[in-house]
């Protein structure tokens, strides 16, 4: 989904040439948003997945739009896999100057029957993951005087959202790491920030505003079911698109978030400050 100011530069171009930024999770959704507005902006962009059939065509569509882009097969679970692959990546390209910890996984469950797997699954990617990539980034940013970590939280947690403890435990987690390591990283000139979307209609939030299974088959359902949630519930009045959220990142990552670090920009249209009880 675009809204018309998706095609407004904001940016000065070339703001990221000659730099270099990974983003996990880059191949789809929120993810790929940002990765394209970064390479628009000159930046190297490595995209990383567990999945290379998201890859093998985002990477098309970078290159084909003009961008230097790269993909990396990536378990972010996996803390040694995770420290060898980034490495991999700072020996072939001399640095790492940004990582935008995007990679998430989460799907609705009770709480009641959700299983120990289940739990450890959404905590190990979310949470662990940025942990584990900000930890193997951090010598490469050091070495070169300092980068920026951008982490994607959400606003759930500041309310609480049925269904969704262990995104929400890992997203609130995600917001004590993000204050964490700027404090303890800022001597090496590393920045460590956070934005938080609000609802973005990518496939996940897509699967929440969809009609329960045994519902007549409506094609618009979903769309209607997006605008209607936004009439009432988001002060701005529609939902967010991945450029919405890259463009946060962008500013972030950018000399204009020079004197930033340990924040948790949201970005929502308002929503969580609107939302009324469950
Ligand atoms: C209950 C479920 C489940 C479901 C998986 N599990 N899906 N339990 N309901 N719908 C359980 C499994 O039964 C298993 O437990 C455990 O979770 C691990 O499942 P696997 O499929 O083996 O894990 P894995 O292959 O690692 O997959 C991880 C995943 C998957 C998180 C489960 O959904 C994934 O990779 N998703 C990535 C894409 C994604 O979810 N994107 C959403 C982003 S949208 P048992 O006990 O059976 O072994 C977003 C916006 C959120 O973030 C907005 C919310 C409104």
């Amino acid at each position: 989904m675009t809204t018309p100011h998706d095609q407004l530069p904001v940016f000065r171009s070339r703001l990221f040439d000659g730099q270099v930024a990974l983003i996990t999770g880059g191949g789809t959704g929120i993810g790929f948003g940002i990765a394209q507005l970064l390479a628009e902006l000159g930046a190297t962009v490595i995209i990383a997945s567990r999945n290379q059939t998201h890859l093998e065509p985002a990477i098309e569509q970078l290159r084909a739009a003009g961008g230097k882009a790269d993909s990396l097969i990536l378990d972010v679970r996996d803390s040694d896999g995770v420290k060898a692959a980034i490495r991999s990546v700072a020996d072939r390209l001399g640095r790492i100057d940004v990582l935008v910890n995007n990679a998430a996984g989460n799907f609705y469950v009770p709480s009641e029957s959700m299983s120990a797997n289940a739990w450890r699954s959404v905590i190990e990617i979310d949470l662990s993951g940025t942990f584990f990539c900000s930890q193997a980034v951090m010598p490469i940013m050091r070495d070169h005087g300092g980068g920026r970590i951008v982490n994607i939280s959400m606003t759930l947690h500041y309310r609480g959202w049925p269904l969704m403890a262990h995104a929400t435990a890992a997203k609130a987690g995600i917001d004590a790491v993000t204050r964490t390591l700027a404090l303890e990283w800022a001597r090496h000139g590393i920045r460590v920030n956070a934005v938080a979307p609000g609802p973005v209609p990518t496939e996940g939030v897509k699967k929440a505003f969809s009609a329960p299974p045994d519902a007549v088959p409506d094609v618009f359902s979903v769309e209607r079911a997006m605008e209607d949630y936004a009439r009432r519930s988001i002060p701005l009045a529609r939902m967010g698109s991945p450029r919405d959220i890259a463009n946060m990142v962008a500013f972030l990552a950018s000399p204009a978030g020079d004197w930033i670090t340990g924040s948790i920009m949201v970005v929502d249209g308002g929503e969580w400050l609107q939302k009324g009880p469950h």
